[in-house]
């Protein structure tokens, strides 16, 4: 048994690396779903079914908890399938399974406080207003989860989020940086104009972006924070395993790297974030 991750590509490796940091004793199967990667610009309905078809995949390959190292995944296709798909997979494989994302883990972080919290509301004059900036694809922008969830916990904490349609596409395909650092400041500009000065803090709201978080971080003025999803992550599944010891994660330190799409070496931009060449075998 193994703890699954899954993105739409190379994107999830940013979370899947802090997780085998964390636990490394673990067995891990990573699944890119790079046949229909970039999966930031699909309807709702196709990000489900892709999700769906993603987890039966890794539950197959002997995952007992799947990671969603996805934000796109996360917002759009997670609550639907923890529903009534989840709890027919565990019966179906006859073992306790789940899935988790990871837009709550990143909103604990963004909001320091934990996701059972929800603020009462007084109708106090709120003093200052803190600006969180979201960079993402569209489907999570359009999803809105980034401002219901926050400003549900936090009156304080505005939040505006800027969707990147392309840019996942271009980290995926080991684009130049050269070309890449000029869609990103536009996004930054962009978001910049939109607010009427820059966010306060940055949350790389797809995994992709945090493999060229040093582009991001060079783009925004200097010093802004930017909330890392990897760490956030990590803590929050750290936590989970203490709460829920009844799933198997296997103890041989295995690491798996499947794709959808093409086998074999991924990009240089992925060896140099990976520190070492990345080959990905058939899902
Ligand atoms: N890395 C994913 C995310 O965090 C998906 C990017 C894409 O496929 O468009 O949203």
């Amino acid at each position: 048994m193994a703890i699954g991750v899954f993105d739409s590509g190379v994107g999830g490796l940013t979370v899947h690396r802090e997780l085998t940091r964390r636990f490394p004793a673990r067995d891990f199967i990573y699944l890119a779903d790079q046949a229909n990667a970039p999966i930031g610009s699909k309807t709702g309905e196709e990000i489900v079914d892709i999700t769906r078809n993603g987890c039966e995949r890794l539950f197959q390959a002997g995952a007992s908890v799947i990671v969603l190292a996805c934000n796109t995944a996360s917002a759009v296709a997670l609550r639907r399938l923890q529903q009534t798909w989840v709890p027919e997979a565990s019966k179906r494989h006859g073992r306790p399974v789940n899935v988790l994302g990871i837009i709550v883990p990143t909103i604990e972080a963004a909001t320091g406080l934990p996701w059972t919290y929800e603020a009462e509301r007084r109708g106090d004059k709120v003093e200052a207003i803190d600006i969180t900036g979201v960079f993402c694809t569209a489907a999570t922008a359009i999803s809105r989860v980034y401002e219901i969830e926050i400003d549900k916990r936090r009156e304080d904490l505005a939040v505006f989020s800027e969707p990147c349609p392309g840019l996942a596409g271009l980290i995926e395909l080991g684009a130049p940086v050269e070309e890449l650092t000029v869609v990103i400041c536009d996004h930054v500009d962009a978001l910049r104009r939109r607010i009427g000065r820059h966010p306060d803090k940055a949350i790389l709201g797809c995994t992709h972006y945090e493999i060229v978080a040093h582009l991001f971080a060079a783009a925004l003025p200097p010093g802004t924070p930017l909330i890392h999803q990897p760490t956030a992550v990590a803590d929050a599944l750290e936590r989970y395993f203490e709460r829920h010891p009844e799933y198997r994660l296997g103890e041989s330190g295995r690491r798996d790297f499947i794709t959808t799409g093409k086998t074999g070496p991924q990009s240089d931009m992925v060896s140099q974030f990976w520190g070492a060449p990345l080959s990905f075998d058939a899902a």
